[in-house]
Order: structure tokens, then sequence, then C-alpha cells
């Protein structure tokens, strides 16, 4: 029987912190949250967001675009909340509609306000260890490796998936923390044979049951980051829970595992955005 992380109840501490610090701000940190066209999924990550910030004393500004804005639109959206002294971060959800060009998206948000961690200066200051702020998700993994002792060093790590968001920053901050990282991708022959190697194992791919028992390791740490639907249409992740919960030693739950601890890290980077503002970093 493996223990649950429990990232609902984790968040929960998280963004209790960060209210307090934000309280003690002569200026109530700001995030400006641009959502552009009508994606169900994203309206819900949005509405989700929005109340983290009410929760945490951060005041939340939403630009609801049309589908069919232009990119010159949202372009001068943002070089106007780039300006705007009120405004700490500004969080654009992805994916945009099309034909909306997110890579210009990402580099017109100024460095010191992308709370996503998603601007190439802020990855490369990552990548060298002098990180501001850090990219939600993989930190949200750490804290909960933290939070439950489970130590990193020496560790055998696998990540499944390469995506910029998710698995590469998250084999940066393993790496970090001095684990030794694989990463693996649609293109990996004989998953099988590497995850079942894992001490610790990251799956951020977005296909329902990709991880199953034969896959991880006895006394495995499970980490799943994905949100997909089922046959159901229930909500899960990457993992059969059910067959690999038995094996592993700690398993995250989908939902409550990862995902309220990306949206709590989120916060924690706008807490950030808002000291250096302030002049106090
Ligand atoms: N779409 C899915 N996850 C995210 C995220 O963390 N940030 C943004 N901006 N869009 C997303």
């Amino acid at each position: 029987m493996a223990i649950q992380i429990d990232g609902k109840a984790l968040a929960k501490r998280v963004k209790e912190q960060v209210r307090e610090e934000a309280a003690a701000l002569s200026r109530k940190p700001g995030l400006a949250v641009i959502l552009v066209g009508e994606d169900p999924a994203s309206k819900v990550y949005v509405r989700g967001k929005e109340s983290d910030c009410a929760e945490c004393g951060i005041v939340s500004v939403s630009h609801r675009l049309a589908a069919d804005t232009s990119q010159e639109e949202l372009l001068s959206l943002i070089e106007a909340l780039n300006r705007d002294a009120a405004v700490d971060g500004i969080l654009c959800q992805l994916p945009l509609p099309k034909p909306l060009n997110e890579q210009l998206v990402i580099h017109s948000i100024l460095p010191d306000k992308d709370v996503d961690c998603f601007h190439p200066f802020n990855v490369g200051k990552l990548t060298v260890g002098e990180a501001g702020f850090l990219p939600c998700t993989p930190a949200g993994v750490m804290e909960m490796l933290r939070a439950y002792d489970i130590s990193v060093a020496g560790k055998r790590c696998v990540v499944l998936g390469r995506s910029n968001i998710v698995g590469k920053p998250m084999a940066t901050l393993l790496t970090q923390a001095d684990g030794t990282v694989t990463v693996c991708h649609s293109r990996t022959p004989d998953l099988k044979a590497i995850t079942a190697q894992a001490d610790i194992l990251v799956s951020a791919v977005g296909r329902a049951a990709l991880v199953g028992a034969d896959m991880v390791k006895d006394g495995a740490v499970v980490i799943d980051v994905a949100m997909n639907r089922d046959g159901e249409g229930k909500l899960c992740g990457d993992v059969d829970f059910a067959a690999v919960e038995p094996k592993a030693s700690y398993i995250t739950p989908v939902p409550g595992g990862v995902g309220p601890m990306t949206r709590a890290m989120l916060m924690r980077n706008i807490l950030t955005a808002a000291k250096d503002h302030q002049g106090l970093l």
C-alpha cells in the first residue's frame, strides 16, 4: 500500500503562506490573466487561478478575448500589461486558438512578469540554477517530494514526456536535486525497461493508463502530472492508479495531486514578482 501524496492539503498550506506574505506588502500583488477563445478546459483552469488569487489576497484582472482575436491585438494587450505597474504577473492561458503564435506571446511577456516561467530568459536562468521564478508544475512536484521527506539525491529518476512546460524543466529540477535523470518520450524504445528502474517516476504524457504495474519498480515513488479523461469521461492521469498503487511507496492521485500544487506554485511566483517589483528581493 502506497502513501498517497495529498496535493490538496499541501497546496492549502502553500497558499496560506503566500496569503500571509502578500498581506505584509505595501501593495497587493496583481495578476493579469488572458484567456483567448472558448476552450472548455482552459476556462476551468482560469477560473481556478482566479479563485486561488482571491484566496491569497492577490488582485486578479481577467481579459477574456474572442477566439478570432488577431496576433496584433493580443500583443498590444500584453504590451499594455507590461507597462502597467499594478500588474506583477501576466499569464496567457495556453493553448491559443489557431492561428495565434504561442512562441511570440511567450517572448512578448516581460521576463520579470513571466509567472509561468515560460520565457527563454527565465528558462535559461533556471537551467544555470539562478532561477527567480520556478516552472509551476515541476516546482509543485519538488515541493511534494520535500514535504514527504522523499530525497532525490542519488536516486534514479525517470521523466515521461519532454514538453517545455513540464518534462524538460522537471528533468532540470531533479538533476539540480542530484537525481540521475532519464527523459523518455514518444520515440523511446522499450519504455518499460527504463521505467522499471525508476526510484522516482514522473509521468507527464497525457495518455490514460499509459503506466501500468509492469512498468513500475517495487517501492517506487510515482508522480502523475497528467490530466486525462478515461473511457467514461472521468478525470484520470497517465498512471493506472488501481494497478500501480499497491507496488508504489508513494503515489499522487488524480485529481487532488499535482494539479492543486501547480496552482499554488503560481501563487508563489506572483508573490515573488510583487516582491521584486517592490524592491524586496
Ligand atoms: N495551459 C496548461 N497549463 C498551463 C500553464 O501552466 N500556464 C499557462 N499559461 N497555460 C497553460
